[in-house]
């Protein structure tokens, strides 16, 4: 049984289906990728001059913040960079709704935090392990800590020349926990107050924030477990959407060009099973509490 589920709603806006929604959170909880076949991002006509990874300034994607409509990671300036923002502004909009429709239960709770648009290539590009996207990991932000709320994304592939996004997906978060939980260690007190002080944090990074940091980079330096581990290949087509828990499904991104994200933060006690989330499983494995 594959870790991807495919269901059939094609809106941004509509209401889901009964059958779908109980679906779509069930599978999302379960650590399935929910797999949108029928659902593309349309870009617009006027937007084809931004289809280029020459709008980036150094970073590997533009990012757009909701709340301020902020746009960063770009070269852009003037009229460009205004409909480089409405384009994002745009897919923040749809992912919210669509997110409202497939998750009814969420709807109340969940935070939309930053869009990003990813004009670079993947394969073949150039980086640090650590920044190497093409290794399985989960998602852990090291600046901006979750407090052990829940990350999910919403990813639409917008390929103009109909290629895919090639992912690799991996095994269960309980067995990749468990493999490495002897490897992660507590931050030393006073490390979390300092980080903040210094601001290499926005806000306190938990010991959760702390040990999903190390499992990230633990997951990625290991190549034993980026070779042998349970994973599985998948491509998303151009015009297709997925949605996934990614701090709980272990993913790499090894192909493809063209790619909007929203990124939400969902409280724990919002999901319908909390008790699969990576901070109780890290919590049971540790013995300890973590946020
Ligand atoms: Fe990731």
């Amino acid at each position: 049984m594959g870790r991807v589920c495919s269901i059939t709603h094609a809106s941004w806006t509509d209401a889901a289906s009964p059958d779908n929604f109980r679906i779509s959170t069930a599978a999302l909880e379960r650590g399935n990728v929910l797999f949108l076949p029928h659902l593309p991002f349309d870009v617009g006509a006027g937007s084809r001059d931004l289809f280029s990874p020459e709008i980036l300034s150094s970073s590997k994607n533009s990012s757009f913040d909701p709340a301020s409509g902020r746009v960063g990671g770009t070269t852009l300036t003037g009229e460009p960079l205004a409909r480089l923002g409405q384009l994002m502004s745009r897919f923040s909009d749809s992912a919210d709704a669509l997110v409202g429709s497939l998750f009814p239960s969420y709807r109340s709770r969940i935070q939309r935090a930053r869009a990003s648009f990813r004009p670079a290539e993947i394969a073949g590009r150039q980086t640090s392990w650590r920044k190497d996207d093409t290794r399985l990991h989960v998602d852990s932000f090291p600046a901006s800590p979750v407090q052990g709320r829940r990350i999910l994304r919403v990813f639409s592939n917008v390929n103009p020349a109909a290629r895919p996004r090639s992912w690799r997906v991996g095994g269960e978060f309980g067995d990749v926990a468990a493999r490495f939980a002897g490897a992660l260690s507590m931050p030393p007190p006073g490390s979390a107050l300092l980080l903040q002080l210094l601001r290499v944090t926005k806000t306190r990074r938990t010991p959760y924030d702390a040990l999903m940091l190390q499992l990230h980079d633990r997951m990625k330096a290991d190549e034993t477990f980026q070779k042998t581990s349970q994973q599985e290949s998948v491509d998303f087509p151009a015009g297709s959407t997925w949605i996934a828990f990614t701090d709980e499904v272990g993913h790499a991104a090894m192909a493809g060009q063209y790619q909007l994200e929203q990124t939400f933060l969902l409280p724990l006690d919002a999901m319908e099973n909390a008790d699969r989330s990576p901070l109780r499983i890290l919590e049971r494995l540790k013995g300890r509490r973590l946020t």
